[in-house]
């Protein structure tokens, strides 16, 4: 598909293979919390396609919230720098809590996250990431649960966004120069 600004896009997940990801990714998590009422936290923005799309596949009993962040700041690159733009508004004190990410690239974003939340004292803490991109990484992060390893190469779609673009496809692409 061209685009705008010489961006070509190349579809490197489709719908078939998210959907599967999704429905594999809610039975791995109801396995798990038979019997619990989790509390899940979409990682804002990225995360809200997902985590639409994984509540209503959960044969489970679940609890949502949002929080939402920010690092790259319309760039390309993460600043480090890792800001909480808007906060939660359940108390996570003695919750089971499943983060839910769309992408740990660096590592940065979602280690600050989950330190952030462990100080709260939370019964459990897990993360969920429909995407990683294992060669970037900065810090060393766990994924419980995960969708898809991907190569190092900018994508947008399913939630991500290149400055506040192409959030609403309904695939993976990687951004071709
Ligand atoms: C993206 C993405 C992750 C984070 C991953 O968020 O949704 O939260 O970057 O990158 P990292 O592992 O290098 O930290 P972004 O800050 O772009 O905000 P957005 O979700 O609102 O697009």
């Amino acid at each position: 598909m061209k685009q705008p600004g010489n961006c070509q896009l190349k579809v490197i997940v489709n719908r078939e293979q998210i959907a599967e990801a999704v429905a594999r990714i809610a039975s791995e998590i109801a396995r798990d919390y038979q019997k619990k009422q989790p509390l899940l936290i979409c990682v804002l923005k990225g995360s809200f396609i997902f985590m639409a799309d994984l509540v209503r596949q959960l044969k489970l009993d679940v609890e949502t919230d949002f929080i939402q962040l920010a690092s790259y700041h319309s760039a390309k690159e993460s600043s480090g720098k890792v800001t909480v733009t808007q906060d939660l508004q359940k108390s996570i004190t003695g919750r089971d809590v499943l983060v839910i990410e769309d992408i740990v690239d660096t590592g940065l974003t979602i280690s600050f996250l989950l330190n952030h939340l462990k100080k709260k004292k939370p019964a459990s803490l897990k993360l969920c990431a429909l995407t990683e991109k294992p060669s970037r990484r900065r810090v060393p992060v766990s994924i419980d649960y995960l969708g898809f390893t991907l190569p190092n190469k900018f994508i947008v779609g399913y939630g991500l966004d290149l400055d506040e673009k192409y959030r609403c496809l309904p695939e993976i692409y990687s951004v071709e120069e």
